[in-house]
């Protein structure tokens, strides 16, 4: 045999008995790496004659070939095994409970607004929104606020600074403005929710600058405050959750609805707390004031192009913050915006428990 030959088998032979790939590399170095036997015989070819290249360089081509093939056949069946190895012996237990994180909960604020929209839906509301960069026509203005009306006083409203030739700008300070873009843009009958936040410059333990409030209307033909007693009496069992919510109706002013009127509803103290329920005049009774509205001022409906002696409608106003307070029993507006996960866990809401007018999924 001739020594390419026995160099060959001898290769060959040592590749196949290495176990490791470690082992496999060695062999690999020693044969092909720079200094190793098969790459030195290469290295000779080059001072050869061609003749005796003709003769030799086969071989050693030969051998460079046979030996690479070795050596990558070796490595992959022990990669393989290896592999093989691991999946044999490491297994994972599917039925295990898989670990998800830490759960976010629904803030008190959404799910109230989520609850609201819900019942208000199955009467037949729409959802609408307006922007919080308002103008002073659509906060103000158009809803016969005169410029001396004390709303528009610095103190009350955030305005951005006055810009030659543009309009005066401000955050808007309730969701009224919504009432005047939905009837500028939307043929009556309207019958719409406008839930969102709105800005004060306020705060202490019952105000803070940004809350949140929703407004509804309606404006149809020959609507009167009998459909604004009723819906609100509606919403508000609903809301409750309680049959026996009873409502007080007290004349008072906005300039933008005529009569206007605030509603309160009763409670009752049960271990010293309010309960919302029950006649208010009881002796261990009182009234909670929970929200403005009216019939929709003739001026408005003029100032949003329609005729008011053809469509009439009520609007109202409450905050959703405070609502919240009062079904869930919470004491403090600012614990709503401090971003407390502790709070957060104690009073969230898991998605999808929502009452409507029917008791929703809970019931
Ligand atoms: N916009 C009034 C407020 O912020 C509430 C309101 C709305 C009153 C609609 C009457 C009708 O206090």
């Amino acid at each position: 045999m001739s020594e390419i030959a026995n160099l060959k088998a001898g290769l060959i032979a040592d590749i196949a008995s290495a176990d490791t790939l470690d082992a496999v590399e060695a062999l690999r170095v020693g044969a092909l790496g720079k200094n190793g036997v098969v790459t030195g015989l290469l290295k000779t070819l080059g001072g050869m004659s061609p003749d005796e290249r003709l003769d030799k360089g086969p071989p050693i081509q030969d051998l460079r070939e046979s030996v690479t093939a070795a050596i990558t056949a070796k490595k992959a069946a022990l990669e393989q095994a290896a592999l093989d190895a691991r999946l044999a012996s490491e297994t994972i237990d599917m039925t295990l409970p898989a670990d998800l994180g830490p759960q976010g909960s629904v803030h008190p604020v959404s799910q109230v607004m989520d609850e609201l929209a819900e019942i208000f839906a199955d009467l037949g509301f729409s959802v609408a929104t307006g922007p919080e960069i308002e103008d002073d026509w659509h906060n103000f203005t158009a809803l016969n606020i005169p410029e001396t009306h004390p709303a528009r006083a610095m103190h009350d409203t955030f305005y951005f600074p006055d810009e030659e030739g543009q309009k005066r700008m401000l955050l808007r300070t309730h969701t009224s403005p919504v009432q005047i873009r939905t009837m500028m843009t939307t043929p009556p009958p309207i019958r719409i929710i406008a839930p969102g936040r709105v800005y004060r410059s306020d705060s202490d333990a019952t105000h803070t600058p940004m809350f949140h409030q929703i407004e509804g209307l309606v404006i149809d033909k020959g609507i009167t405050l009998g459909h604004l007693k009723w819906t609100l009496e509606t919403f508000l069992k609903a809301f409750f959750e309680r049959e026996d919510i009873v409502l007080r109706l007290r004349p008072s002013y906005f300039p933008f609805t005529e009569p206007s009127v605030e509603v309160d509803v009763g409670y009752t103290l049960v271990n010293g707390q309010r309960v919302i329920g029950g006649d208010g005049d009881v002796a261990d009774g009182g009234w909670l004031e929970v929200l403005g509205s009216g019939m929709v001022n003739r001026r408005v409906i003029e100032a949003c192009g329609l005729d008011p002696d053809e469509w009439q409608g009520f609007a109202f106003g409450t905050g959703v913050d405070r609502l919240a307070m009062l079904k869930y029993g919470m004491n403090d507006l600012r614990a709503f915006f401090d971003g407390d996960l502790r709070w957060l866990k104690h009073y969230g809401f898991s998605a999808l428990d929502v009452p409507t007018l029917s008791g929703g999924v809970g019931a």
